[in-house]
């Protein structure tokens, strides 16, 4: 991989300047309006893909955004990795809050990024680390040292929930046909200490519509007499977590696979600094699961988050009101062996059954999906660690991610194939948050690791 180094150390600044490109492009999956910009980076992504090497590079078209694929087989006998991602990316609001443009990149330096970290939507999550691996394949397949087949199926519509994937690797299982899926969407803990997730959570994203009086009243006329919807609902909320943080619904937990002591040792040797991390957040204390630590908290145990609420006036100033109708949309990330469907069923009875009869209520399903838990001891996983191993001069050490990727779970369901999520982006880079980033360190280092994988990942195989 000498020639290959060579290639990526003599491009870092063309690779920055198109990365620059792709993330001014606002491809936001979860807003219509942006559908023609969510199109136009599909093409961007693939014509990127023919430039690097690739064939059979298609853009395919699904009843929302489309899908990238290429692929380059170079010995249908040698190993064949999948690499997916998404080019699309959250909606950057609160807009106020961003201290530059969400899509006017820029390079500022941090206190985690000495180096210089470029701020934009998706430079983290996920086109940054998209855009390494079309990097990284370019430089092999332009020095010719591409060890192994390589496909590439980018998606644009991750952060709505891959509504339209699922079907499609079903209805394209041959076009799939790999021996492992290559994932970077995830984080690492530290640049200084490199690590591999080993899971992700599962999903179940509900809303709720609480309804009192057929209109919105006065509330000095008929408050005090007739239930206030945004009252019930902010207790009904309230009630779902018990003294301990222990989530309420009944049957929540019967599914949950206990961490045994000896991974949760294991698991507590990456290094957490509790301070350093209350003080990035701006918190005084941290909060959860009683009998847990604020990295089981975030990666083992299941929780129930409102996401938003809203209902009555939220306009300047005030307005005397008890509203008609309250809202929230709940999200509970789930873990092993717990299934999307039967959690929401599971939230939806008991939400209704807490329900006093002054209100209504109506139960909405969102997106799901399911949790993982990947090998540490299979030959992917190696060819990761020591990928890493070889770039950061550090063994990466293990650890389960707390977000989630749904498609992750059907690869293994539908495909029978396993992943490796090898990501490079840091968790206080602020993914769905004002003022993303990802460190200039994370993107080059990304790109210089992913041919190692390709190598040791071939190597492995052959013996
Ligand atoms: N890349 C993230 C998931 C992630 C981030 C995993 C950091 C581990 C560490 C992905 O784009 C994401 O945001 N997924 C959504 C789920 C989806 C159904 C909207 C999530 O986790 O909220
Ligand atoms: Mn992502
Ligand atoms: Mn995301």
């Amino acid at each position: 991989m000498l020639k290959t180094q060579e290639y990526i150390a003599a491009n870092r600044e063309k690779n920055l300047g198109e990365l620059l490109e792709l993330l001014k492009i606002p491809s936001i999956s979860a807003d219509s309006k942006y559908a023609p910009d969510v199109a136009k980076t599909a093409d961007w992504v693939a014509e990127k893909l023919r430039l690097a090497g690739a064939d059979n590079v298609k853009v395919y078209p699904t009843e929302g955004h489309p899908i990238v694929y290429g692929e380059k087989i170079i010995d249908p006998k040698k190993p064949t990795i999948l690499v997916y991602g998404h080019y699309d990316v959250q909606p950057p609001d609160p807009l106020e809050l961003w201290e530059s443009p969400p899509f006017e990149p820029i390079i500022k330096k941090t206190e985690l990024h000495p180096e210089g970290a470029i701020y934009a939507r998706g430079s983290c999550d996920d086109k940054g680390q998209v855009y390494m691996h079309l990097k990284a394949f370019e430089a092999m397949m332009k020095q010719g040292e591409m060890p192994c087949n390589a496909k590439f199926m980018i998606e644009g519509e991750e952060e709505v929930g891959s509504p339209n994937l699922g079907r499609f690797i079903v209805t394209h299982r041959d076009m799939l046909k790999a021996d492992v899926v290559l994932i970077s969407d995830t984080s690492m803990i530290a640049n200084d200490c490199p690590s591999i997730d080993t899971g992700l959570r599962g999903l179940s994203y509900m809303e709720v519509t609480v309804t009192g009086p057929n209109r919105d009243l006065h509330s000095g006329v008929y408050g005090g007499a007739v239930a206030n919807p945004a009252n019930i609902l902010a207790k009904m909320i309230a009630s779902m977590h018990d003294e301990n943080n222990h989530i309420t619904i009944p049957g929540f937990y019967a599914d949950v696979v206990e961490v045994t002591p000896a991974e949760r040792a294991a698991l507590a040797e990456a290094p957490f600094d509790e301070k350093a991390y209350m003080k990035d957040l701006g918190v005084n204390a941290v909060w959860g699961e009683k009998g847990y630590t604020s990295s089981e908290r975030s990666s083992i145990r299941p929780t129930l988050d409102v996401n938003g609420i809203w209902g009555g006036y939220t306009g300047e100033g005030a307005k005397t009101v008890l509203p008609s109708k309250a809202f929230a949309k709940i999200s509970m990330r789930l873990v092993p062996n717990q299934t999307s469907a039967k959690i929401s069923k599971l939230f939806e009875d008991h939400f209704k059954s807490i329900a006093p009869p002054s209100v209504q209520v109506k139960v909405d399903y969102h997106h799901g999906g399911e949790p993982v838990v990947t090998p540490i001891d299979s030959v992917p996983f190696k060819a990761a660690s020591m990928a890493m191993q070889k770039t950061f001069g550090k063994e990466p050490i293990p650890c389960r991610g707390g977000g989630s990727i749904p498609i992750v779970a059907l690869f293994e369901q539908e495909l029978g194939l396993k992943s490796v999520l090898f990501g490079f982006g840091l968790n206080s880079d602020n993914l769905h948050s004002p003022n993303e980033k990802f460190g200039l360190f994370n993107f080059y280092k990304g790109i210089e690791t992913i041919p190692y994988f390709y190598q040791y990942f071939t190597e492995l195989n052959a013996q």
